[in-house]
């Protein structure tokens, strides 16, 4: 059998080299790094902020001498960086200027159903819809999005995508950096195909995933833009640099580290800081997932930020379906001379409780199968799946498939419990709002649910794989009064 293997591993080697992408060596980081513009709010009589967005169409210069017609928000690709405070009431306003409904939803937000932006709260076109609601969790680096129904991947590919922070006193207080857009920078990283006139290429065909027979996870870009920007440096002044990290791909899962092997302080996942920053080498992000690093930089140094393959290094398969082989360089970070140095890392960062499930937590079971179920359902707007109790702790138990997939819940943090029975790592344990599921694999969640009670709105709960949740691997929960669990009717009327 040992040369039956051998061979196979020889034909296997030559057909992955074909398709295998790889930019290292070729970039020059020629462009330095967009930085979202804050998002400045109208502040009404009693204090809550108004922030105005409009989805609209336009065109960009995202290769060099091309022109790409794009999506944005309040411009031609992605969107302003929204920023508000635990407590703040806040009020959106939004237009909808694109030729077909779409929607933004608050990812990772805690607020009720109807302001959600999911797919039962779409906008038609020239429409302005204006959900409002105070928030009421901690800071973290959150991020916003369309959620119209089955058109998800292309809304967001096109460009329809921004960050929005929510700070509160005590992240503040912490020393860290946090001079926005100086030492405190949004990395919305994305992978794109381009036609050769510079047209954004949405056909699944040719990514790895395509190569390999799978054509399972959507599209895989073989050219990174990062903040909207190609082939991107970031100037370096200060010592510190906090790097707000959003894989803002519709499919791509990028293990992340610097090209020379640096340790970086992880200080928050996707809901919030840590409990203490985690010193790492290589962090793994599968769609919609954040994390925020902390890296010293010495005077003159240039480390680049890179995704490299598998993901073995960060305690997972190698996953080639959805580009795990891979080799990608993000961004160079390129240090000026002279640094400034007023930001530490603390050895304690949020202070807030450990979410921990009560012993008799309930406990839901989710199975993803293919690329368009989960318990042998697909999505249908009108069912609802699940009804939870406000307020309660579950356990939520989602079993991976064949492929790479991840897990989204609207509306909660989350915590990781186990990973196929393992626990996760430090920066993995935080609160978090999106798991990578590795092939295969069985992940156990505590998550914390809203009391914004509303028997009739569902909220979302998805593989962030969007073309798998366009495809139907997505369900429905309500949450109602505890009393109301058992009665609550399974269908939800759709019309309006
Ligand atoms: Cu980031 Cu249901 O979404
Ligand atoms: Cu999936």
């Amino acid at each position: 059998t040992i040369p039956v293997g051998a061979f196979f591993g020889v034909v296997f080697t030559i057909t992955y080299q074909d398709v295998r992408a790889d930019n290292t060596g070729t970039l020059r980081f020629a462009n330095e790094v967009a930085i979202p513009p804050l998002l400045e709010p109208r502040i009404d009589g009693e204090g809550g902020k108004h922030f105005d967005l409009r989805m609209q169409t336009g065109h960009s210069e995202l290769l060099s001498g091309k022109r790409t017609e794009t999506w944005g928000v309040n411009g031609a690709y992605l969107g302003p960086t929204i920023r508000a405070n635990t407590g703040d009431h806040v009020t959106m306003h939004v237009t909808n200027d694109l030729p077909e409904a779409s929607s933004l939803h608050w990812h990772g937000m805690r607020l009720p159903a109807s302001m959600d932006g999911g797919p039962h709260q779409e906008v038609a076109p020239k429409q302005t819809w204006t959900p409002e609601w105070t928030v009421k969790q901690p800071a973290a680096s959150l991020w916003y999005h369309p959620h119209p129904h089955g058109k998800t991947a292309k809304h967001v590919y096109q460009g329809v995508s921004g960050m929005f922070l929510i700070d509160d006193p005590e992240s503040r207080n912490l020393g860290l950096p946090g001079d926005y857009g100086v030492d405190d920078i949004p990395l919305v990283i994305q992978d794109k195909k381009f036609a050769p006139d510079g047209s954004l290429d949405f056909s699944r065909a040719g990514g790895l995933g395509d190569a390999v027979g799978a054509g399972g996870t959507g599209i895989l870009g073989d050219t990174i833009l990062v903040n909207g920007t190609h082939d991107p440096r970031l100037s370096v002044t200060s010592e510190l640099t906090r790097l707000r990290v959003l894989n803002g791909s519709t499919a791509r899962i990028y293990n992340i580290g610097f090209d020379d092997n640096r340790a970086f302080q992880v200080i928050a996942s996707d809901s919030g800081l840590l409990p203490a920053p985690e010193s790492r080498e290589r962090i793994l992000l599968s769609p919609g997932e954040r994390a925020e690093i902390v890296v010293r930089l010495a005077p003159g140094e240039a480390p680049v930020l890179r995704s490299f393959p598998g993901g073995l290094d960060a305690g997972f398969p190698t996953d080639r379906f959805a580009g795990g082989d891979d080799t990608f360089d993000l961004i160079q970070l390129r240090a000026g001379d002279d640094l400034g140095q007023d930001a530490v890392v603390p050895a304690t960062l949020a202070r807030g409780e450990q979410l921990q499930a009560p012993p008799e937590a309930r406990v839901r079971r989710f199975e993803l199968g293919g690329r368009s179920s989960i318990n042998g359902q697909s999505m249908d707007m009108s069912r609802i799946d699940e009804v939870v109790a406000a307020g309660a702790t579950e356990i939520w138990e989602i079993v991976g498939g064949g492929g790479p997939h991840n897990f989204h819940i609207h509306d909660v943090a989350f915590r990781i419990l186990d990973i196929d029975g393992e626990p996760p790592a430090a920066w993995q344990a935080g609160r978090k709002d999106t798991v990578y599921l590795p092939p295969g694999k069985t992940v156990r969640v505590v998550v914390d649910f809203g009391t914004d009670v509303d028997p009739d709105v569902p909220y979302m709960y998805h593989c962030h794989l969007l073309y798998h949740e366009d495809s139907g691997m997505m369900g429905q929960f309500v949450i109602v009064r505890a009393d109301q669990v058992d009665s609550t009717s399974r269908t939800v009327n759709t019309g309006g």
